[in-house]
């Protein structure tokens, strides 16, 4: 569970700290991708990569009517005349639609400089997706499939252009709550595999499951920014991944209203989505000495205790391993780009 010092940091950051748009940040030629782009903060996101004059933006929705809508309120109410805007489909609760997703950047952009994995959900009803309880499917099975996925789009971009190219992934400082008696450990001398057991619904508690979810997927990214360049390619991609902050969004439809006091608290801390899609931009443009960090308010910032504890590490590693081997099976094309 979160300790002192998390919580310190969390609340220190959300009451004291602040987020901005790099000053003179100008995306003139780039292709972003963002992920959960048609509402709260990718759409607040998309909007400033367009005021920043990114070539093509291509907003990933699992809607493709609610994308339309968020295109057209960009074009009517941006000046953005030299941004091509696509909206592609996407539903992170399929691996086909993922896959599908994936391999089209793969083969139809002519050059991806970076992606933001920023789609996410927050379930309080348990339900499987792809056999898994669907929470943990969206925001870290096919999120991962999607980024290793991409990650050929951009290593070229890299590799042909001489630049480096970025991979950002929404995380939570939400992550400090995941808890880790939840993550599995060996029983009986026998492993259970972490995202099975997370998916039996008699044992499945979805009170802190999404903090959960981002635990899991910080708890892999570290590994997967050593994987996302390789040695002697010439290719440099940026891995970090953003905590946007505790902002007004549509992640809580699915909850009740509520209570007061976090209402107040939200009221005396909270921020708006556009304020907390500035972190996200931030990532993208942030340059190199991001790479493999977490950032928050802007910085690089220090995950949970526990994920820096030695039993962190050792479960960190053994996600990577159980991860790798369910992509693997998914897709074993999407595990090769890292083998
Ligand atoms: N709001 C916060 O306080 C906060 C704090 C820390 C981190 N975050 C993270 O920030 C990211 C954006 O969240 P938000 O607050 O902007 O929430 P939001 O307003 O609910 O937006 C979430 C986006 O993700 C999309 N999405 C959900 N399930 C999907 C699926 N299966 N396939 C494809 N797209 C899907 C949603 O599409 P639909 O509209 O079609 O559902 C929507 O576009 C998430 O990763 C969240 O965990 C949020």
């Amino acid at each position: 569970m979160a300790t002192l010092s998390d919580k310190k940091q969390f609340l220190g950051g959300q009451l004291f700290g602040s987020t901005y748009i790099p000053k003179g940040a100008d995306l003139s030629g780039k292709t972003v991708v963002v992920t959960g782009a048609n509402t709260g903060i990718g759409f607040e996101c998309a909007k400033h990569l367009a005021r920043l004059n990114v070539a093509t933006l291509i907003l990933g929705c699992r809607s493709l009517q609610k994308g339309n809508t968020a295109k057209n309120v960009i074009t009517r109410n941006i000046d953005c005349k030299t941004t091509v805007i696509e909206v592609w489909e996407l539903d992170l609760a399929s691996y086909q639609s993922v896959l599908a997703f994936a391999e089209r950047v793969r083969t139809t952009l002519p050059r991806l400089d970076a992606f933001i994995a920023n789609a996410g959900v927050r379930l309080m009803q348990f339900t499987l997706a792809e056999g898994i309880e669907t929470t943990i499917t969206v925001n870290v099975i096919s999120n991962m499939l999607l980024n290793l996925g991409v990650l050929p789009k951009l290593r070229e971009t890299s590799a042909e252009h001489g630049i480096a190219t970025t991979l950002t992934i929404v995380g939570s400082m939400m992550h400090i709550f995941g808890p880790p008696e939840s993550i599995a450990l060996p029983l009986d001398g026998k492993v259970i595999d972490t995202f099975d057991l997370l998916s039996d619904p008699a044992t499945a508690d979805m009170g802190p499951r999404y903090s959960l979810s981002k635990t899991l997927i910080h708890a892999v990214l570290s590994q997967l920014a050593t994987v996302a360049s390789r040695p002697g390619q010439h290719e440099q991609v940026i891995v970090n991944w953003v905590n946007p902050g505790w902002c007004a969004s549509e992640l809580d439809r699915h909850k009740t209203a509520p209570p007061l006091i976090q209402r107040l608290a939200f009221a005396v801390m909270g921020r708006t989505a556009e304020q907390g899609s500035h972190t996200l931009v931030h990532a993208v443009v942030a340059g190199k000495q991001t790479h493999g960090c977490y950032l928050s308010e802007c910085r690089a910032k220090p995950e949970s205790e526990f994920l820096r504890s030695e039993k962190g590490v050792e479960v960190r590693e053994r996600l990577w391993q159980e991860l790798m081997v369910r992509i693997k099976k998914i897709s074993p094309e999407t595990a090769g780009f890292i083998e």
